[in-house]
């Protein structure tokens, strides 16, 4: 019987999560390999954020090119394995956190998202936004959607990338 209750509980947080945002689908490897060595360089210099982080992929990913990598995951189930499967990278951090009321790192540079059609335009606003509050350019990696009436300055297979500058205007 507490296998059915723990079962429930699961199936309820990842069900709930959905009305916060995109369900949980992992980014490949072969796809993050294109996006962090051909799309946007990163490196020592970056500190990434993932809003939606998942199981963390992203992030070891972005750890093992010696970025700083700060997640940011709903589902708490996820946010658990992260920190286990990330156990042995100091350069990453998982959070428990809605991404819509979290103030990005000031030493933040890019931010990753996997999210879905019906979210990207206030995942890029916020992004936005939080490039003229923090004073600095934020590039903004959106995997799989383009951010409508915002022109991507590189695309890479399923990958845009875009810049959002502390001046900009809002486009979208
Ligand atoms: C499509 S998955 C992408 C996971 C990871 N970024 C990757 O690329 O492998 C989207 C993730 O966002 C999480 N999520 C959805 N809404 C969220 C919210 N409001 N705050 C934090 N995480 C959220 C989901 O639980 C899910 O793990």
């Amino acid at each position: 019987m507490t296998w059915f209750w723990l079962l429930f509980a699961v199936v309820v947080i990842f069900g709930f999560v959905v009305f916060r945002g995109a369900p949980y689908v992992p980014s490949r490897k072969k796809e993050l390999a294109k996006a962090f060595d051909e799309l946007y360089r990163l490196s020592a210099k970056d500190v990434l954020v993932d809003i939606g982080s998942g199981d963390g992929i992203v992030l070891r990913e972005a750890a093992k090119r010696q970025a700083r990598a700060i997640g940011y995951e709903l589902n708490p189930v996820l946010v658990v394995i992260s920190q286990m499967l990330s156990r042995r990278q100091p350069l990453v951090e998982t959070c428990l956190a809605d991404f819509w009321f979290v103030r990005l790192p000031p030493e933040t540079t890019v931010v990753y998202v996997f999210g879905e059609s019906r979210d990207i335009t206030k995942m890029a606003k916020k992004v936005a936004d939080e490039a003229k509050r923090l004073k600095k350019t934020l590039a903004f990696i959106s995997y799989g959607f383009v951010v409508p009436g915002q022109t991507p300055v590189k695309k890479v297979g399923a990958y845009y990338l875009y810049r959002f500058t502390p001046l900009q205007t809002d486009e979208a």
